[in-house]
């Protein structure tokens, strides 16, 4: 049974005031993509990886990235779509109908711990899904329109999800094909698994397993490097 990555890498990242999208930031002197990829090519359980990535940097990741850095188990560039979901879609549409587990990771997401990885690969082995996730520490406020608050949420109960997210091929892709058909648009992978009622396991991610997002992400994430925290 094969274990297949998919990292979607076809956002622009229009929250970071930098023209370049995030993946190809410099972080620590080499593209914040090829960090996320580095920790597949390390991953002894990671056979294959499809990375998806805006049309106009298919080549630029093809041949500045993949073959510049020999990531040799980039299996296909694919271009991406509108949204995070197309991306995924796009790419789980490649996957042979034969795969055993996907995983989908950010490739915004450059600092993944092999740990956490191994952990939910070992969960979705076992027929479930797996969702890395970090557990609410601030207390929890729903607010109007008007930005008052309306009710405090009981934190123990909220998790925040990262990735990665495992699954089953099979869970994964009725998932995909019948969001498609529903018009249902998730912001992660695990809310269209469960819409179909499948189970989802959330296991404890990594605080540096950061996503970066604005300009202040990207700063941080020079630190997590400066002062090694990755892996711990
Ligand atoms: O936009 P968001 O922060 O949710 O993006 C999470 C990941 O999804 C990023 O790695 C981003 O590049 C990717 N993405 C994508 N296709 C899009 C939008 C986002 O692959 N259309």
């Amino acid at each position: 049974m094969d274990t297949v990555a998919i990292i979607p890498a076809a956002g622009y990242g229009r929250r970071m005031e930098n023209p370049r999208p995030k993946p190809y930031l410099n972080l620590g002197g080499r593209p914040v993509l090829a960090w996320t990829l580095q920790a597949f090519e390390e991953h002894p359980e990671v056979d294959r990886v499809y990375l998806a990535v805006a049309r106009e940097w298919v080549d630029y990741a093809q041949n500045s990235i993949v073959r510049a850095d020999n990531f040799r188990k980039v299996a296909r560039v694919i271009a991406g779509g509108k949204q995070r979901q197309d991306s995924v879609y796009c790419a789980l549409k490649e996957l042979p109908s034969t795969s055993g587990i996907v995983i989908i990771h950010d490739g915004a997401r450059p600092f993944l711990p092999s740990a956490v990885l191994s952990r939910a690969i070992e969960i979705a082995k076992s027929g479930t899904g797996a969702c890395a996730a970090r557990p609410l520490t601030d207390t929890i406020k729903r607010i109007s329109d008007l930005g008052l608050i309306e009710k405090t949420l009981p934190r123990e109960r909220f998790w925040a999800a990262q990735t990665p997210q495992v699954f089953p091929y099979r869970f994964l892709w009725e998932a995909y094909r019948q969001a498609g058909n529903d018009g249902f648009l998730g912001t992660d992978d695990a809310s269209l698994v469960e819409r179909l009622g499948y189970p989802v396991k959330v296991i404890p991610g990594s605080p540096y397993n950061i996503k970066i997002t604005t300009a202040d992400d990207l700063r941080l994430a020079e630190l997590i490097l400066k002062y090694g925290l990755w892996n711990l």
